[in-house]
């Protein structure tokens, strides 16, 4: 990982990651003194307990919250596929967040119109992420940035459109140059399988690995299975 400092915490199990990443992602929004707080949400699996913790908490002033994701596959939001479908689930079923205040990627529009409506959303909001929440998977991909994959077409550089490997499924999805503007990342991981591909980041064995290259303040919240190749 170049050009960032490697921050990283190891919790026990996957229940402490849901407990310890909400503390951290709470007291990082608390600590915010500012009218409006602009956080990105990555999909899949992992980020859906810690999701589904926050919004349990109650010293969260949710309208000062602005959602926006980091990535989203190209199917309807209802869709079990769908990264928001899990976000609304998880998160925004259970907030009294004002609808204007979760930006959503339309998976169900045209890719390449959706990602230039996104990629304005950002450009022309002069939105600057406080924090991006992020997850790696096992290939080293984060968001829908996959290695050695061109973009099939790229925004601005500030969103994307690109294909998961196999499927070719479509995916629309923030850039790097976007994510590592943002002020704070945070890598939630659990599980033995994300271990190999943690352990070739930390040892900076391969700097194709988009999740390598995510610079600037940058905290990995790791569970023991995750970790357990990193000394
Ligand atoms: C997505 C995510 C993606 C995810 C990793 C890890 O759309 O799937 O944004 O980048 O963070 O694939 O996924 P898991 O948390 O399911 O392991």
């Amino acid at each position: 990982m170049t050009g960032c400092i490697v921050n990283y915490k190891i919790v026990k199990t996957n229940d402490e990651l849901a407990d310890y990443s909400c503390s951290i992602i709470v007291d990082k929004i608390n600590s915010l003194n500012k009218e409006k707080i602009h956080i990105a949400l990555s999909g899949g699996n992992t980020p859906k307990p810690i999701l589904q913790k926050l919004s349990l908490t109650r010293d969260i002033d949710w309208g000062r919250l602005n959602f926006y994701q980091v990535d989203e596959r190209c199917v309807p939001p209802d869709n079990d596929e769908s990264n928001y479908k899990m976000i609304k689930e998880a998160l925004l079923n259970n907030i009294g967040l004002p609808e204007e205040n979760f930006h959503r990627m339309k998976g169900e529009d045209d890719p390449f119109i959706e990602t230039e409506r996104y990629g304005d959303l950002i450009i022309n909001n002069s939105i600057v992420f406080d924090i991006a929440l992020l997850g790696i998977g096992t290939d080293g991909h984060t968001a829908s940035i996959f290695p050695s994959q061109f973009f099939i077409y790229k925004y601005k550089d500030v969103t994307a459109l690109s294909t998961l490997p196999g499927s070719k499924q479509k995916r629309i999805t923030l850039t790097e140059e976007v994510i590592n503007i943002s002020e704070q990342k945070i890598f939630l991981v659990s599980g033995t399988d994300k271990s190999e591909v943690l352990r070739k980041i930390f040892n900076k064995e391969d700097d194709d690995l988009p999740a390598g290259r995510i610079k600037g303040n940058v905290f990995w919240i790791l569970d023991s299975d995750a970790a357990v190749k990193i000394k």
